[in-house]
């Protein structure tokens, strides 16, 4: 893996409060330079405890939800009501619980056909992005991510089509191993991010962060933004083995 620091942490929820004071470090920065903020949200589970702690009365008051736009490094393909939506979890824990205009939410439609799910998805974050005079690639402020035992981050599983696509944005992705579809950012979209966030809590991630860590080749390793920061946030659980 490329430049990285890697912070760790007693805990899931001393990790989400410093989370939070990072995606809002970034928010501001990014608000005052542009006057927005686009940040990419991580799915599974690890997220839920950060999406709730920015959604508290101590740290919503700190965000102008006004001005940031929240996206997602993938989705399950699955309706938006399904207990498998990326896009449900971050509703619940986060988006019901601040004042931000629906207009800012731009999900994934993977209910649909995964390839055009895929297709409008890539156009909205280039016409996004392109109404905001971004020249080449998008580049988000924030890409939050997280680790799978087997080292997929997003949806770049081990050996899937999707983790070497070197021109589209977003891809669908089928995954043999899930059985399932889904859509995904690629790398060299999230690559061009100004920061890139893994978020790593739990035992069963300690085989994959040491792999991380050391340089193997796993998916998340391809995450090595060209000029972004990259962080790895861990609890003593996932970093136990280092
Ligand atoms: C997803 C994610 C995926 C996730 C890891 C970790 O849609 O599942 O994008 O990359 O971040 O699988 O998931 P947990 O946080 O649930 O362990």
């Amino acid at each position: 893996m490329g430049r990285f620091e890697l912070r760790t942490f007693d805990d899931i929820g001393s990790l989400a409060v410093h989370a939070a004071d990072i995606f809002i470090e970034i928010a501001l920065k990014a608000i005052s330079e542009k006057g927005y903020f686009t940040v990419a949200l991580s799915g599974g589970s690890t997220p839920k405890r950060l999406y709730e702690t920015l959604a508290s009365e101590e740290f919503k008051q700190k965000i102008d939800w006004e001005k940031t736009h929240l996206f997602w490094g993938d989705e399950r393909c699955v309706c938006p009501e399904s207990s498998e939506s990326n896009y449900r979890g971050a509703n619940a824990s986060l988006i019901t619980r601040i004042d931000i205009p629906a207009g800012n939410v731009h999900r994934i439609k993977a209910e649909l056909e995964p390839k055009l799910a895929a297709s409008l998805y890539e156009k909205e974050i280039i016409d996004f992005f392109s109404k905001y005079g971004a020249d080449s690639l998008p580049s988000f402020d924030l890409v939050l991510l997280g680790l799978g035992a087997d080292g997929h981050t997003l949806s770049l599983f081990p050996s899937t089509k999707a983790l070497g696509e070197s021109k589209r944005l977003v891809v669908e992705n089928h995954v043999e191993k899930l059985g399932a579809w889904r859509i995904t950012m690629t790398l060299p979209l999230v690559n061009s991010a100004s920061n890139c966030v893994f978020l790593v809590s739990g035992k069963e991630k300690a085989g994959a962060l040491k792999g991380l860590l050391a340089g193997k080749d796993i998916p998340a390793a391809r995450i090595r933004p060209a000029k972004g920061r990259l962080l790895v946030l861990a609890d003593k659980d996932a970093a136990g083995g280092l």
